[in-house]
């Protein structure tokens, strides 16, 4: 029997593995599953233990009391769900990026989480890949000199894919603090969608350290001729005095270092990222090492990701971190042109209807 009981909110995607991989670590006991539609639950739970399933979060978090309240819910729900770990007295909640839509939203989930001891985490579980793991070793060890840059580019739309982008080369850059934000966004499509998100974004940072971080996210992002794998095609690196080092999520690593060449190989995989993931929250529960998904960690990153979406809609530099709520994607629709978006890669153009 694990000692922590998980109660996972949410069995789509990211709540089978968020099941599996607390199942599989014997510090944990999944006690139930929980999805509005019944049907996702019955075969999820003959592969976790049979625990209890129901459609209410709510009543299932009263009722089982659970020490992990774990919710992957798709981004549009995110401060009822908070609510509900906290009221019932979770020692961790721990959620799937993004932290949230917009930074209304965002403060909603900080405000609540700021009544409550939890410890809270967010799952930016891909920097668990070695390839990923490899860029910071040789980042931290010193070997591309003092980091001046850091940057990030995906092909997909930024509610997938900024918040991982920005928290990467955050971690590259030891999570100095941003202190402002600028950016320009184009297309529309994307706007209806769940994730909802212009189709591209770009935008600059400058962190408290003195280096400049730069994004692109979207339709519009330059190609990685690296990957073949679509959702793969994500740069995320750091440029120093003395070289670079980058990471290409679907294929490997490279640095260009004064001491030479270095590249290896990875590949962003569930199986693999999730239970280093899941192991460090055991951590963090029983010896206190905070996790490196925590939500200070996430946070940051995600008022910088709120930051380029409201100076895509307002324009100038926005100063962060923010003190006031607003709904940025309502902004967006509001102040974006109709002209389709300009796509980079063929093959992006069935995402964004262009
Ligand atoms: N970290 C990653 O690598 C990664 C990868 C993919 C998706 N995500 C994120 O994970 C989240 C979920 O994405 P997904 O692809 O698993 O979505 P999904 O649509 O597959 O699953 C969401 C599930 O939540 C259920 N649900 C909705 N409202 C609910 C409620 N009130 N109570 C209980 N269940 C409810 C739905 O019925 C569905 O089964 C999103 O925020 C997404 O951005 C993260």
């Amino acid at each position: 029997m694990g000692r922590y009981k998980v109660l996972v909110v949410g069995l789509g995607k990211r709540g089978k593995h968020h099941a599996t991989h607390f199942h599989a670590n014997p510090t944990f006991e999944v006690v139930g599953l929980c999805d509005i539609v019944p049907t996702q639950l019955a075969a999820v739970a003959s592969t976790v233990g049979n625990p209890a399933t129901g459609t209410d979060a709510a009543a299932m978090a009263r009722e089982l009391k659970p020490d992990v309240f774990c919710f992957t819910t798709l981004p549009d729900l995110r401060s009822d769900m908070i609510r509900i770990g906290v009221e019932c007295g979770a020692k961790m909640i721990a959620f799937e990026k993004p932290v949230a839509l917009t930074s209304e939203e965002g403060l909603k989930v900080k405000a609540l989480l700021s009544t409550s001891p939890a410890k809270v985490v967010v799952s930016h579980q891909h920097r668990y890949g070695k390839h990923y793991r490899a860029a910071k070793e040789t980042i931290a060890g010193g070997k591309i000199g003092k980091v001046h840059t850091v940057y990030g580019t995906a092909e997909g739309w930024a509610a997938h894919m900024l918040s991982h982008l920005i928290d990467y080369s955050m971690w590259y850059n030891d999570y100095a603090r941003p202190a402002w934000v600028m950016a320009q966004a184009a297309g529309r499509h994307k706007l209806e969608d769940v994730h909802t998100s212009p189709d591209y974004i770009g935008g600059f940072v400058q962190f408290d350290n003195g280096v400049r971080g730069v994004y692109e996210c979207g339709g519009g992002a330059p190609d990685v001729p690296e990957v073949q794998r679509w959702w793969g095609k994500n740069r995320i690196g750091a440029v120093g005095t003395e070289g670079y080092a980058e990471v290409y999520t679907g294929n490997g690593w490279k640095a260009v270092t004064k001491a030479g060449i270095l590249t290896g190989d990875g590949a962003m995989a569930y199986d693999q990222d999730m239970p280093g993931y899941i192991q460090d929250m055991a951590d963090w529960l029983d010896h206190g090492k905070v996790h490196p998904c925590s939500f200070d960690n996430a946070y940051a990153g995600f008022e910088v990701m709120m930051g380029m979406l409201r100076s895509a809609a307002r324009g100038g530099q926005v100063t962060l971190p923010l003190r006031d709520g607003a709904n940025e994607l309502e902004e967006l629709k509001r102040a974006l042109s109709d002209a389709p978006l300009q796509v980079t890669l063929e093959e992006s153009r069935k995402e964004y209807n262009c």
